[in-house]
C-alpha cells in the first residue's frame, strides 16, 4: 500500500523475480512482488482463464485493439483480428526494428511460453559468461533450477506413437535424412497430463491449441512452482496490475519505488510510493533495461554505469516454415508444446539450434514450422528519448541477416534433400523469414559489465538485477533455464554476503 516500508521489493514476477521471491522469503525476509500484469486465476464467461490460439479474444494481447500474431499471415492474407483493449497476457512490444514478445501477468513469460527447458551447451555458456564458475553452474544451479521448475522428459516410446507429435516426427526424419542431428527437449508441461489428453481422459490444453496466450491445464508455470512455494512461507505479497515507474534513493537509506495501479483497460487508478531496503529488478530484459536507462537519464539513479542499456540481443531468433508434400501429412492434431529440436550448433560455419514448432490450426496444413536460435553476433542499445520521455531500442531488422543466413544454410540443405520448398505466405506477402520479432530478449544489463559478478548495481547498495537482462544477448538455446539458474547462483551469494 501507499507509504509502506518493505525489506525487499521485487519488480516483476517472471523467472528472475520468482527465484528472488522464493529464496528471499525462505531466508525469512518479507518480500513484496510488484507485477504490471494480471493474476491469471479467474475464469472468463467461457469458463476458461485463458483463450486459445484459434480464437484469440481480449485476454490474448496486452492493451491492443488488434491481435499481432507471430505467424500473422496465411496465404499472404493478414490473419489478425480486432479485439477489445485489455491487459491481456501476451505483449507484442514494438520498437523501431523489432517486435519483442513478452508475457504479462503473475508468472511473466512462464504463462505464455512453450515450456521448453533446455540447458545450454557447457562450452558455449563458458564463452558467453566467462566470469561465472561453470562447474558450480552445471553441478549445482542448473539442477536446482530444473528441480524447482518441475522440468520433465518426454517418454520417447510414447512420442513415436502419439498423433499429436506426428509433425515433429516428420521434421525429425527429414532432418536426419538430410544429415542433421536431432534431440528431445525437456519441458515444464506435464507430459503425463498430455498423454491423458491424447487418450481423451482429461480436458485438453496443449492438444487444444493452447500456447502463447496461456495454458488452462498441464503447464507448471511459475505461479504453480516457485511463486507458490514462496507464498507458502507466509512472507510473500504480490501486487498485480501495478506498473513500477521510478526507483530512487531514499533518505536516510533504502529506495523509494513509485508505481501506477492500473485497471484492465490500462488506465491509472492510483499512484503509490513504497520504501524498500532492497530492490530486485526482475522486469525482464526489456522492462529492467528500460527502467534503469530512464532512471539514469532522468537523474534518479544518475551514477549507473554506461554499460546499463548495452549488449541487447534477440538470441539469434528467426522463424521459417517449409511446405510438405501432400503424402507427408503433419497431422490435424498438434501439441502446442514442442518436444524436439534440430541441433546443428557445433557447425562452425553457422550454428543453429532449431526447435520444431507446432502449427496447431486444428486441421491438416502440410506445414513444418521452426524457431531457429542462431549465433547472431549483432547487439543493440536502449536509449532515452528526451522529447518523448520513452526508452527506445536501436535494433535494426537488417541486424538479423546473420541469423537468416545461418538458418537458410540449414533449411536449404533440408529442402534440397527432401525436394521441398519454403512457405512464403506466413510472415507477410512473399516473405520467407520471420526475422522482425523475437521471443527471446536477452541483455541490456549484462552481468559483470553493467552489474558486478552477482547482479549488484555498482554505486547503489541494495539494488540488484536478477532477470534475462544479465545474459549478453545469446544463450544458444531457449533461455528460461539459464535465467533461472543464474538467478539461483546470484541469490545464494547475495543472501550469504549482503543479507544476514
Ligand atoms: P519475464 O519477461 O519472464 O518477466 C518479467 C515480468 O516483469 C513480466 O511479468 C512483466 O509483466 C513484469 N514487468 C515488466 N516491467 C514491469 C514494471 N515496470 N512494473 C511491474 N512489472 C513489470 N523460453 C524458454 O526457455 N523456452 C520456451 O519454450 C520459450 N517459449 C517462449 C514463447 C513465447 C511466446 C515467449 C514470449 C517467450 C518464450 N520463451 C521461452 C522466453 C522466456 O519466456 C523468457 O526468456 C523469460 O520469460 C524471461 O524471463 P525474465 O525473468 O527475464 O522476464
Amino acid at each position: 500500500d501507499d507509504g509502506d516500508h518493505v525489506p525487499a521489493l521485487v519488480i516483476g514476477s517472471g523467472y528472475g523475480g520468482a527465484v528472488a521471491a522464493l529464496r528471499l522469503t525462505q531466508a525469512g525476509i518479507a518480500t513484496a512482488v510488484v507485477e504490471m500484469g494480471m493474476a491469471w486465476t479467474t475464469a472468463g464467461a467461457d469458463g476458461k482463464v485463458f483463450c486459445d490460439m484459434l480464437d484469440p479474444d481480449h485476454r490474448s494481447y496486452w492493451l491492443r485493439t488488434r491481435t499481432d500474431q507471430p505467424v500473422g499471415y496465411f496465404l499472404g492474407i493478414d490473419a489478425n483480428k480486432s479485439i477489445s483493449r485489455y491487459t491481456g497476457v501476451l505483449d507484442s512490444e514494438k520498437f523501431a526494428g523489432i517486435r519483442v514478445y513478452q508475457g504479462r501477468g503473475v508468472g511473466g513469460g512462464s504463462l505464455v511460453n512453450g515450456g521448453m527447458a533446455v540447458v545450454p551447451q557447457r562450452d558455449y555458456f563458458a564463452q558467453i559468461l566467462p566470469s561465472v564458475d561453470v562447474t558450480s553452474m552445471y553441478d549445482t544451479y542448473f539442477p536446482r533450477a530444473n528441480a524447482a521448475l518441475g522440468v520433465n522428459a518426454i517418454d520417447t516410446a510414447w512420442f513415436e506413437t502419439a498423433a499429436c507429435y506426428r509433425y515433429a516426427r516428420v521434421s525429425r526424419d527429414q532432418a536426419k535424412a538430410s544429415g542433421y542431428r536431432t534431440t528431445f527437449l525437456n519441458n515444464v508441461y506435464d507430459f503425463g497430463y498430455m498423454r491423458q489428453e491424447q487418450a481423451g481422459t482429461v480436458t485438453r490444453s496443449a492438444l487444444a491449441s493452447e500456447v502463447i496466450y496461456g495454458n488452462n491445464f498441464g503447464k507448471r508455470s511459475l505461479d504453480k512452482t516457485y511463486l507458490a512455494a514462496a507464498a507458502a512461507t507466509g512472507r510473500l505479497t504480490i501486487s498485480a496490475q501495478h506498473v513500477v515507474t521510478a526507483v530512487a534513493p531514499a533518505s536516510p537509506a533504502g529506495y523509494t519505488v513509485t508505481m501506477n495501479q492500473i485497471d484492465t483497460a490500462g488506465r491509472t487508478v492510483a499512484v503509490k510510493t513504497v520504501r524498500a531496503d532492497r530492490v530486485f529488478f526482475a522486469a525482464g530484459s526489456v522492462g529492467t533495461s528500460k527502467l534503469l536507462v530512464a532512471m539514469r537519464a532522468q537523474g534518479q539513479l544518475p551514477n549507473l554505469p554506461a554499460a546499463v542499456g548495452q549488449g541487447w540481443g534477440n538470441n539469434g531468433n528467426v522463424m521459417v516454415a517449409r511446405a510438405q508434400h501432400l503424402w507427408n501429412t503433419t497431422g490435424a492434431l498438434e501439441s502446442g508444446m514442442p518436444a524436439m529440436g534440430i541441433d546443428n550448433w557445433s557447425d562452425p560455419a553457422g550454428p543453429v539450434f532449431a526447435e520444431i514448432a507446432p502449427f496447431p490450426a486444428g486441421t491438416e496444413l502440410w506445414i513444418s514450422l521452426y524457431l531457429a536460435i542462431t549465433k547472431n553476433p549483432n547487439r543493440a542499445q536502449f536509449a532515452y528519448d528526451v522529447t518523448t520521455g520513452s526508452v527506445g531500442l536501436s535494433w535494426q531488422t537488417a541486424q538479423n541477416q546473420p541469423a537468416v543466413t545461418a538458418a537458410k544454410r540449414l533449411f536449404d540443405t533440408i529442402n534440397r534433400a527432401q525436394a521441398t520448398v519454403y512457405r512464403s505466405d506466413l510472415f507477410g506477402v512473399n516473405k520467407v523469414w520471420g526475422d522482425d520479432f523475437t521471443y527471446h530478449p536477452l541483455g541490456g544489463c549484462v552481468l559483470d559489465q553493467a552489474t558486478d559478478n552477482y547482479g549488484r548495481l555498482p554505486g547503489y547498495p541494495g539494488l540488484y538485477v536478477v532477470d534475462g537482462s544479465l545474459i549478453p544477448g545469446s544463450t544458444g538455446v531457449n533461455p528460461f533455464v539459464t535465467i533461472t539458474a543464474l538467478a539461483e547462483r546470484n541469490l545464494e551469494k547475495i543472501l550469504t554476503t549482503d543479507v544476514s
